[in-house]
């Protein structure tokens, strides 16, 4: 007979998953990976170099080693430590795959504003700076150009790989023309425009945010191919192009919202034109996605009314918003595209 060993190690690692977080959070703020991609340092550099105290110094860089994020040779005084190959592509600040953007925005606020999910899980309202005045998160963000900067890489950031993806996967050759609405920096049109040298471009977002993608756009040297355009998706006509793309939009808003966005989106394209939203899309069963689920309880601290979706909600938004047909592409990890067709 065979006896199953139960123990509660799932229940601590998730419970006190915070330390573990956290640790890696610290690492990314004092820019440690950054400082660590010339080579391997003594600890004793290390300290100096980001200004720790001696007493958790080797604590910290253990940890960090023991959470498999830094390689060491050799122990204590003589220990050098290293970044591994994933770090050192995603975690040194200046390399286009670096996606510490999100980890340090996760630092300064998410962090923070998780602490209040019972709250929220009892008054289904917002908990990040809309607490207290209730203005919407973008409003809250863009109100301060540091936290509007910091916001933008991060997505920037984490979405690489995605826009990437779909670049790949998606057979873009029969449209002419592509819009992203609520393009942010303009990296999505960016990706795209690259990989398809027939597409004439509009990246579409916040008169806040214009600036910053015509900058971004300017320095690709994409600028006769990638027009920016400032407005509202809410209030605005969307631009008429054979592809409108939303990447992490709909997830920010509430039902009646999305199929509002998706409604416009129809009515701008032509007849044979698609709509794609890149998002974590929940598995039917609602069992497997974590990423995506967990993605959803951060929709319920930032916004007012977000969530994420299932495949099966899309189609069902898709095909009042008139639609005639649906397909799933997966892209990376947890992230896919819905891609409707009119
Ligand atoms: C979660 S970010 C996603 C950014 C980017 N598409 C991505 O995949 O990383 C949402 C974007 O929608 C833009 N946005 C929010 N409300 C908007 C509105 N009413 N009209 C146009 N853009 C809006 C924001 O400025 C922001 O760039």
């Amino acid at each position: 007979m065979t006896t199953t060993q139960v123990t509660p190690s799932k229940i601590m690692d998730t419970g006190l998953g915070f330390w573990a977080s956290k640790t890696l959070l610290a690492a990314v703020e004092l820019d440690l990976f950054t400082f660590l991609t010339n080579g391997p340092r003594k600890a004793a550099e290390i300290k100096m170099e980001l200004g720790l105290h001696e007493r958790a110094l080797y604590d910290f860089l253990d940890t960090l080693t023991a959470l498999g994020f830094l390689i060491k040779e050799g122990k204590k005084d003589a220990a050098k430590y290293s970044n591994t190959g994933e770090v050192d592509t995603f975690l040194v600040k200046g390399r286009p795959t670096y996606v510490g953007g999100m980890l340090q925005m996760a630092n300064h606020r998410l962090y923070r504003y998780w602490g209040g999910l019972e709250k929220a899980l009892k008054t289904g309202r917002p908990q990040n700076e809309a607490r207290f005045g209730g203005t919407p998160l973008f409003d809250a963000i863009y109100a301060n150009q540091a936290a509007l900067e910091e916001f933008l890489t991060a997505m920037a950031g984490i979405q690489q790989c995605n826009f990437r993806a779909i670049a790949e996967k998606f057979d873009f050759t029969p449209y002419t023309s592509f819009c992203d609405m609520g393009g942010a920096d303009g990296s999505l049109a960016i990706v795209i425009a690259r990989k398809n040298p027939h597409l004439s471009c509009i990246s579409f977002d916040l008169p806040a945010v214009e600036p910053i993608a015509a900058k971004n756009i300017r320095e690709a040297g994409l600028a006769r191919r990638i027009m920016t355009q400032d407005g509202d998706f809410f209030k605005d006509d969307f631009p008429h192009t054979d592809i409108i793309m939303m990447s992490n939009i709909l997830h920010d808003w509430a039902e009646e919202e999305k199929i509002t966005l998706m409604k416009k989106a129809w009515a701008a394209l032509p007849e044979d034109g698609v709509f794609i939203a890149i998002e974590n899309v929940i598995d039917n069963d609602r069992k497997e996605n974590t990423f995506g689920l967990m993605m959803s309880l951060n929709m319920l601290i930032e916004t007012n009314g977000g969530f994420e979706y299932t495949a099966e909600d899309f189609e069902k938004w898709a095909a009042l918003a008139g639609f005639s047909r649906v397909e799933l592409i997966p892209l990376t990890g947890p992230a896919s595209a819905i891609v409707a067709y009119k």
